[in-house]
């Protein structure tokens, strides 16, 4: 049987040292891939408003959905405010770093029509829970105050710690919209995607680490033992499901049945690559030392 590659060197004929500080290596990448996991469900799942991944997270995320305006299809008055937090809206992410109990409250109130005598109340049947003012004043005023905010020209209040209603209200109480959007239907919302601008950073960040990685945890997979076939399956597997993965955050915009391929890429490069690191750490420490080459023939 003919060789993967001209044998480099043996992973488990090299130096415990060596091998200990490739080992440790190895560890940090699959702890790291499943805090990546949890950042992604932690950043996505509220997407729809409800706890827990689903695929309506990441059609919102990545295509958008169609949603009823209202029962009648009548141009609506709409929130400025309330359609910028809704799932898909551009300042979801702020209010999602309160969690569920500050989306329901500023949400309920902005859908209430934002009135002042509601705007200090926890939401009805929760008194315990926040005030849609507190809500504003911890997740929004750090950018959107008059003082020093990033958005300075929308201010909730004159500084960081003060919210003022009337400021609030501009934004926030419904008014009726001349449909400044030309592809709107009438009676139909749409919920996301996630802004180009956004696509744009996590597409470059990802596409320039992710396969550093993939590629050194594919070069050290050669370098140890595992029956020719396998690494024939699997060597190149990670690093063509990212290829797909990519593709598939542009192409889901368009149709969504790309949502597929990016479930089917991702889980082909999880599998992949947690079975090339095993197969690293395995050979590292039990594979019996000496004898023929890596990927010789056996
Ligand atoms: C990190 C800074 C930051 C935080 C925090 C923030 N915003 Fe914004 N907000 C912006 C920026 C920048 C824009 C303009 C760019 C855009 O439209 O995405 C904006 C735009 C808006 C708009 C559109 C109208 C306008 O002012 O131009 C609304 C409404 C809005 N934000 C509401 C909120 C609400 C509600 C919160 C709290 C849940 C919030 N923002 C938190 C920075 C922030």
């Amino acid at each position: 049987m003919p060789q993967l590659v001209p044998a480099m060197f043996r992973l488990r004929d090299l130096p415990a040292s060596v091998r200990l500080v490739v080992s440790v290596f190895i560890a940090l990448i699959g702890v790291g891939f499943l805090f990546a996991q949890a950042n992604i469900y932690h950043r996505h799942h509220l997407a729809d408003g409800k706890v827990g991944l689903t695929f309506d997270d990441l059609r919102i995320i990545y295509h958008g959905i169609e949603v009823p305006a209202d029962e009648t299809g009548s141009p609506v008055a709409t929130s400025r405010m309330l359609d910028m937090v809704r799932p898909g809206g551009d300042m979801r992410k702020n209010l999602e770093q309160g969690g569920l109990p500050e989306i329901t409250s500023l949400v309920a109130w902005l859908e209430s029509g934002a009135p002042e005598s509601t705007f200090d109340s926890p939401p009805a049947g929760e008194p315990s829970g926040v005030a849609p003012r507190r809500v504003i004043a911890r997740r929004c005023l750090r950018c959107h105050n008059a003082e020093d905010g990033e958005k300075a020209d929308t201010p909730y209040g004159p500084d960081i710690f003060e919210v003022d209603y009337q400021l609030v209200a501009l934004m926030a109480r419904p008014q009726l919209s001349e449909s400044a959007d030309a592809d709107a239907k009438p009676g139909v919302r749409m919920i996301g995607p996630q802004t180009i601008a956004h696509l744009v950073l996590i597409t470059h960040v990802h596409m320039l680490s992710i396969p550093v990685f993939t590629l050194i945890v594919y070069v050290l997979f050669l370098t140890a033992d595992f029956p020719v076939r396998l690494g024939r399956l699997v060597g190149p597997v990670p690093m063509l499901a990212l290829v797909f993965d990519f593709a598939s955050w542009w192409l889901a915009r368009f149709s969504e049945g790309f949502l597929i391929m990016l479930m089917v890429a991702g889980g082909a490069y999880a599998v992949s690559l947690a079975i090339q690191l095993l197969a690293i750490l395995h050979s590292a420490w039990l594979a019996p030392p000496g004898g023929s080459s890596p990927t010789a023939a056996r």
